[in-house]
């Protein structure tokens, strides 16, 4: 697609998510009636992927307003004009009250379907009183059907994001035109059968979700998933393996897979705008001497931070040579912060860290640096274009962007222009856990890690670092091949494809 304004949506668009592409605080922690107010942009990953489409077709987002000057700021109607000063769409905001943000997104949203798709499914028994949860998740998706039914048009696109709208697609097929497209992308991966089981409300869940007309995965395996969950739990659901497609109450629901991709041009950009990558490594400490291992994830017991812990020790264990010479940058950002099992990961990483670095370290090297603080985007690129080797071993992971960032992010010495996409380019190593998404797109040229075999993910570790340069640059070459041909407008454009069949079966992007 050689257009230039991105992918191009075929109507109107409105745009459901948790999480809000623009947020307003007030400046001053005091919360003064004279704090000025100042607006928070999308940092990264699908917000500030989706802005540009919802401002291009000024479209509707309607989104959780979270920000402590979100309502200051809207109109009677919850709704603002964003981006400020541009008001190329509009943001209606979902106020919702402490109540209803601890039982639908910490409680239901957080607690049951987030560790039941990661198929951990004690923690929802750890929760216990889901009960009330899915009595606020099923408001919280009431509120939103409703609001989605204050824009919608027989034109309407209504394209919904992951887990927190598990029953939205049916509220809103009941409240909208029948013309209208529903459509929902599930980022996280879905369970087994067996783990399904666990689930609380499993028929309600299938039933909100074949409200839907599309509905999309980032691979295969967890759409295929969905059909046998569908098919074994489901009583009066049709499922046709082979079309991907499920006939149930008078509706039919299609199932398509998009491995997401991220803005792979800006990060290459970003950090082929570091100056000094080394420099970045000492203000964290680190001595810009060392070959350098990186970790970047969020807080999540998903992410198999203590499996990246348990392995390092072991490699440490079993390299001498290397102590004083390897240091493993962690960046962790703290996360769904209240939840006992987020704290409790957090305490662990914390513990862990302490100890390895207390059995290892010495007066002038740590072996592991480990930071919460917040890093913006363009040095987080520098940091990932320093990095030597990445390590990512999430336990599961619907698909996991960090990966793809640090790809687009190897870059070498001198200047893109003039070059191909991408080039010239770094070698960096990515670690990869065979768990991901990501593995589906990076496995070939990645090392993959079983991040629950200690020896194994050791052992892969001193491979990642033994391998020549030569075969390092090969395999980049092919990963960045990949993250910047499937990158995030061509998963977008292939979503809105899917929509365009969906109405007529042989009109498609391919045809332009
Ligand atoms: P998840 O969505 O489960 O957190 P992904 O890897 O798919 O996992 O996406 C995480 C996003 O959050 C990426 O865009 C990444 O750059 C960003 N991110 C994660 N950790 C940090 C951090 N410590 N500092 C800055 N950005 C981070
Ligand atoms: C995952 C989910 C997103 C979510 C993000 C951050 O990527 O798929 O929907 O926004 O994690 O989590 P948070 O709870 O902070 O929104």
């Amino acid at each position: 697609d050689d257009d230039d304004n991105g992918p191009g949506c075929p109507g109107s668009l409105i745009v459901v998510s948790n999480r809000q592409p623009y947020r307003h605080e007030y400046e001053s922690e005091s919360e003064g009636d004279d704090g000025s107010i100042v607006v928070d942009e999308p940092a990264g990953g699908l917000t500030a992927g989706l802005d540009p489409v919802v401002q291009e077709a000024n479209g509707t987002w309607i989104a959780w307003g979270d920000g402590e000057a979100d309502f200051a700021v809207t109109d009677a109607n919850d709704c603002v004009s964003v981006p400020p000063g541009e008001d190329a769409y509009t943001l209606h905001r979902i106020d919702l009250s402490e109540e209803a943000v601890s039982s639908y997104y910490y409680g239901f949203s957080n607690q049951v379907l987030w560790p039941l798709c990661h198929e951990f499914p004690d923690l929802i028994e750890e929760r216990g009183d889901w009960a009330n949860d899915f009595e606020w998740y099923r408001t919280v998706n009431e509120r939103f059907a409703d609001a989605v039914a204050e824009h919608a048009t027989a034109e309407s696109i209504v394209w919904i994001q992951d887990y927190h709208f598990g029953l939205a697609p049916r509220l809103i097929r009941e409240r909208i035109p029948k013309a209208a497209t529903i459509a929902h992308f599930w980022h996280i991966p879905w369970p087994t059968p067996e783990t399904f089981a666990e689930c609380p409300v499993s028929e309600e869940l299938l039933e909100g979700l074949l409200g839907n007309d599309l509905l999309g995965f980032h691979v295969d395996r967890y759409a295929r998933l969905f059909l046998e969950c569908v098919e074994q739990y489901l009583d009066g659901a049709v499922v046709d393996h082979e079309e991907w497609l499920v006939d149930y109450d008078e509706g039919t629901t299609r199932l398509a897979t998009a491995a997401m991709g991220i803005d792979a041009e800006t990060y290459d950009e970003h950090a082929r705008a570091v100056e000094d990558p080394d420099a970045l490594l000492e203000e964290f400490g680190v001595s810009p001497e060392v070959t350098l291992g990186l970790g970047v994830d969020r807080l999540d017991y998903s992410k198999g931070i203590p499996e990246r812990l348990a392995a390092l020790e072991r490699f440490f264990e079993r390299n001498p040579d290397r102590r004083g010479e390897f240091t493993f940058l962690q960046k962790a950002t703290p996360s769904r912060t209240g939840i006992p099992a987020y704290e409790r990961l957090g305490d662990l990483v914390r513990s862990e860290v302490t100890r390895i670095n207390s059995r290892f370290g010495t007066d002038d090297w740590q072996p592991i640096v480990y930071t919460e603080e917040y890093v913006p985007q363009e040095k987080l690129c520098g940091l990932y274009r320093r990095a030597d080797v990445m390590v990512i071993s999430p336990l599961l992971d619907g698909m996991n962007l960090v990966a793809q960032e640090f790809v687009a992010s190897c870059v070498g010495e001198g200047s893109a222009s003039g070059a191909a996409p991408g080039e010239p380019h770094g070698d960096g190593v990515l670690l990869l856990s065979e768990r991901t998404g990501a593995h589906e797109r990076l496995g070939a040229d990645a090392v993959t890690i079983d991040p629950t075999d200690t020896d194994a993910f050791a052992a892969e570790l001193e491979t990642a670092l033994a391998m020549p340069a030569s075969e390092r640059r090969r395999r980049m070459r092919s990963m960045r091949t990949d993250v910047f041909e499937a990158d995030l407008e061509a998963w977008m454009d292939s979503q809105f494809d899917s929509i365009r069949r969906l109405h007529d079966p042989s009109e498609s992007n391919d045809d332009d």
